[in-house]
C-alpha cells in the first residue's frame, strides 16, 4: 500500500509539475532572427507580414495570421495581435480582424488575400486605424486593393469599412499637367497608359505599410501600377481614407514590402525587389520631403546572405521608444510551403553618413542598438 500511495503521490507531483511547467512561459532576454519565437502560451507567434504600434507603455504587433500548408498563403483567420512591454515577450491577444465565414462575397471572407495589416492610432477620432493589402476571394492578386478597418482598443476586434482601389478620379501630383487625361494613344508611355486606365476606378494598392509624421499626418505607400511604382498618399485628418493627394515614386524599380522611419529629420525607405515569396537584395532610399524627391541608396544589407536580405523581406521599421533615434529593422523569412513556419528577422539599424547598415546577428539585445 505504502508503494502504491507512493507510487500515486509521485505521478500526481510529475502532473502538477509539468501543468505547473506548461504554464511558466519561458522568459525571452534576446531576438535570435529566423528561430522559432514563443508567445506566452509557447506558441510560435503567429504576425506575418506584420507592423508594430506603441500605445501608451505597450507595444502591438499586427500580423497575418497563417496557418499550416499553402492555404496558409490565404486568409483563413485574420489579424491576429499579440502585445508586449519589453518587445522580447509577447501576449496572445487573439484575432484582432476577423475574416468573415458564410459570405463568399463579403470583401474580407475567408479565403481572401490579406497581407501587411499596419494599425495606427488616430488622435483626433481616439480610433485604432488598420490598413491592409486586400486580394477579393478567387480573384488571384488581380484586385490590387487597400482594406481598412477600426477598432475603440488596440486588441480590436477591429471592424471592417471599406476596400477598394486608392484615388479613384484623381491623378498624381507628379504626372505631367499634359498627361492628365484619358485619352488612349499609340504613343504614350505604359505607365500612362495604367494611370489613365485606373484613373476612373482607382490606382491600384498591393504591398503597403502606413507612416504617421511627426506633424500627425499619415500616409500609404504601397506598390502600385502593377508593382511598377511605390505610391506615397497622403491620408484624411481621420486615417481612414484618401485626400486625393499623390505621387509616384521609384518609377521602374518594381518595390514591394515598403518600410519608412524618420530619422534626424529625414525619411528613410527599406524595400524589397519584386520575385514573389523568394528573398531578394533589400533597396534603401533617402528623401527630404515624405513626397520625395527619393535618393535611392545601396542594398542596407552587408555580409553574407546580403544579397538575398539574409533569407527576409521587409515588413516595418521600429522606433524603440526610451531609445530616440534608434530602430528595428523587421522582416519577414517566408516558408509558402508550410504558411505557419514563416519566421521572424528583426535587426538593429545603424547608419553610416545617410547610408542605412544592416548586419546579420544570430542573437542579439535592445543594448545592441
Ligand atoms: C511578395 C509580397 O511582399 C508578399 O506580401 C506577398 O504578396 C508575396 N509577394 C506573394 O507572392
Amino acid at each position: 500500500m505504502k508503494i502504491l500511495t507512493a507510487i500515486l503521490s509521485a505521478n500526481l507531483a510529475c502532473c502538477l509539475f509539468s501543468v505547473a511547467a506548461a504554464e511558466t512561459p519561458i522568459k525571452h532576454t534576446s531576438f535570435r532572427p529566423g528561430e522559432i519565437w514563443t508567445d506566452n502560451n509557447g506558441a510560435h507567434i503567429n504576425a506575418h507580414g506584420g507592423g508594430i504600434l506603441y500605445d501608451k507603455g505597450t507595444y502591438y504587433w499586427y500580423g497575418e495570421h497563417k496557418v499550416e500548408g499553402d492555404a496558409g498563403n490565404y486568409a483563413q483567420v485574420g489579424v491576429h495581435c499579440y502585445s508586449s512591454k519589453d518587445l522580447y515577450n509577447w501576449k496572445d491577444e487573439g484575432i484582432a480582424l476577423k475574416v468573415v465565414e458564410g459570405d463568399h462575397s463579403h470583401p474580407i471572407a475567408k479565403g481572401c488575400i490579406l497581407e501587411r495589416p499596419k494599425v495606427v492610432y488616430n488622435k483626433k477620432t481616439g480610433k485604432y486605424v488598420m490598413w491592409f493589402h486586400l486580394e477579393l476571394k478567387g480573384k488571384g492578386y488581380g484586385s490590387a486593393y487597400a482594406g481598412v478597418a477600426t477598432a475603440a482598443k488596440p486588441t480590436g476586434p477591429f471592424k471592417f469599412l471599406k476596400a477598394g482601389r486608392v484615388n479613384p478620379g484623381k491623378w498624381p501630383l507628379n504626372m505631367d499637367k499634359k498627361d492628365q487625361t484619358t485619352e488612349f494613344t499609340k504613343e504614350m508611355p505604359d505607365y500612362v497608359r495604367i494611370i489613365r486606365r485606373d484613373y476612373p476606378g482607382g490606382q491600384m494598392s498591393r504591398d503597403m505599410t502606413i507612416f504617421v509624421d511627426d506633424n500627425g499626418k499619415a500616409y500609404h505607400i504601397y506598390s502600385s501600377e502593377g508593382n511598377i511604382t511605390l505610391h506615397i498618399a497622403e491620408l484624411t485628418p481621420d486615417y481612414t481614407g484618401h485626400t486625393g493627394k499623390y505621387v509616384r515614386a521609384f518609377i521602374n524599380r518594381y518595390m514591394e514590402a515598403p518600410a519608412i522611419c524618420k530619422h534626424k529629420g529625414k525619411y528613410y525607405l527599406i524595400a524589397s525587389g519584386c520575385t514573389g515569396w523568394a528573398p531578394n537584395a533589400a533597396r534603401s532610399a533617402v528623401a527630404k520631403n515624405i513626397a520625395g524627391p527619393w535618393m535611392e541608396l545601396k542594398n542596407p544589407c552587408v555580409g553574407p546572405k546580403a544579397g538575398i536580405t539574409f533569407g527576409g523581406q521587409s515588413t516595418f521599421i521600429l522606433p524603440v521608444q526610451g531609445k530616440p533615434g534608434k530602430f528595428i529593422f523587421m522582416a519577414d523569412i517566408w516558408r509558402p510551403k508550410n504558411a505557419i513556419d514563416g519566421r521572424y528577422l528583426w535587426l538593429p539599424m545603424k547608419w553610416e553618413g545617410d547610408q542605412i547598415i544592416l548586419e546579420w546577428k544570430d542573437e542579439w539585445t535592445l543594448d545592441d542598438l
